[in-house]
C-alpha cells in the first residue's frame, strides 16, 4: 500500500481568534480551488481555536488536530485536555512528544507512549515526534537518539492506521537550518528500521514518517521526494496560506 503524503501544519502557540479563522478560511478556499490533491492536509491550531477552525474548515478536505493531550479520560488534571474531549470537538489527530513539549514540560518517552495509547483508544491518530538536539548531533548520536525515542514513545500495538512519526531535528526547528537531504534520508531509513523492530516490518513499511524543521516551499521538493519521507510537519510556514499550500504544490501533491 502506498503511503499517502501528509502535509501537516503545527500552528504552535500562535493565533488569536480572528487570525486563526482567517488562516483556516484561506486554507479551505485554496484547498478547494484545486479540487483534487494527491495528499492529505492537516492543521493543528492551539486548543482555543479548535472549534472555530473546525467550523471555518467545513466542506474542505483538511483534517483537524491538537498539539497535545493528557492520557486520562477526565479528572483532576488542571489545565490538561483529554483525548475524548478532542474527539468530541472534531479532532482526528493529536501531535505528541513535540520537542518543545519534551523540553518545556519535561515529557519523557514513557509519558508520550502512555498518551498515545490513550489517544488511540479514543480513535485519534497520533503524530509522535522525535529528533536530536544540536549537541547530540555534534556527538554523532542522531540515529541512536531517534532509535531510542521510537522504542520508548511508540506503543507496542501502534499501526500505520493510527500512528504517524515526525522526525524533527531540534536544531532545525524555526532556525532556517536544515540537515542535508542525505542526512534526512539516512535518519528516516533508520527510523523505519527501528519501527520494524518495534511493530513489525509490515506495519513499519506502511507507516508515514514526516520530516519537520524549517520546511518551506523552496526546500519541500528536495525533502519530500526522498523515498522514506512521507510528508512534512510544518511550523512557521504553516501560518501563511501561500507557504503552506506552496509546500504541498512543490512536493508534487
Ligand atoms: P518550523 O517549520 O517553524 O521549523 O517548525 C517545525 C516544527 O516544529 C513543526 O512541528
Amino acid at each position: 500500500m502506498a503511503r499517502k503524503t501528509l502535509i501537516a501544519g503545527n500552528w504552535k502557540m500562535n493565533g488569536l481568534l480572528a487570525d486563526g479563522v482567517d488562516l483556516a478560511k484561506g486554507i479551505n478556499t485554496a484547498v478547494k480551488s484545486k479540487g483534487k490533491w494527491n495528499c492529505e492536509f492537516l492543521v493543528c491550531p492551539p486548543f482555543t481555536l479548535l472549534t472555530s477552525v473546525k467550523k471555518a474548515l467545513r466542506g474542505a478536505k483538511v483534517a483537524l488536530g491538537a498539539q497535545d493531550c493528557h492520557f486520562a479520560e477526565k479528572g483532576a488534571h488542571t489545565g490538561d485536555i483529554s483525548p475524548v474531549m478532542l474527539k468530541e470537538i472534531g479532532c482526528s489527530y493529536v501531535i505528541l512528544g513535540h520537542s518543545e513539549r519534551r523540553a518545556d514540560h519535561g515529557e519523557s518517552n514513557e509519558l508520550i507512549n502512555k498518551k498515545a495509547v490513550a489517544a488511540h483508544q479514543q480513535g485519534l491518530k497520533t503524530i509522535i515526534c522525535i529528533g536530536e538536539t544540536e549537541a547530540e548531533r555534534d556527538a554523532g548520536k542522531t540515529i541512536n537518539v531517534c532509535t531510542l525515542q521510537i522504542a520508548g514513545s511508540v506503543p507496542d500495538d501502534a499501526t500505520a492506521a493510527d500512528t504517524v512519526i515526525a522526525y524533527e531535528p531540534v536544531w532545525a526547528i524555526g532556525t532556517g537550518k536544515t540537515p542535508t537531504a542525505k542526512d534526512v534520508e539516512e535518519v528516516h531509513a533508520a527510523v523505519r528500521k527501528a519501527l520494524a523492530k518495534k511493530i513489525g516490518k509490515g506495519n513499519a513499511n506502511k507507516m508515514r514518517i514526516l520530516y519537520g524543521g524549517s520546511v518551506k516551499p523552496g526546500n519541500a521538493k528536495e525533502f519530500l521526494s526522498l523515498p522514506d519521507v512521507d510528508g512534512a510537519l510544518i511550523g512557521g510556514a504553516s501560518l501563511k496560506v501561500a507557504d503552506f499550500l506552496g509546500i504541498a504544490e512543490n512536493a508534487g501533491c
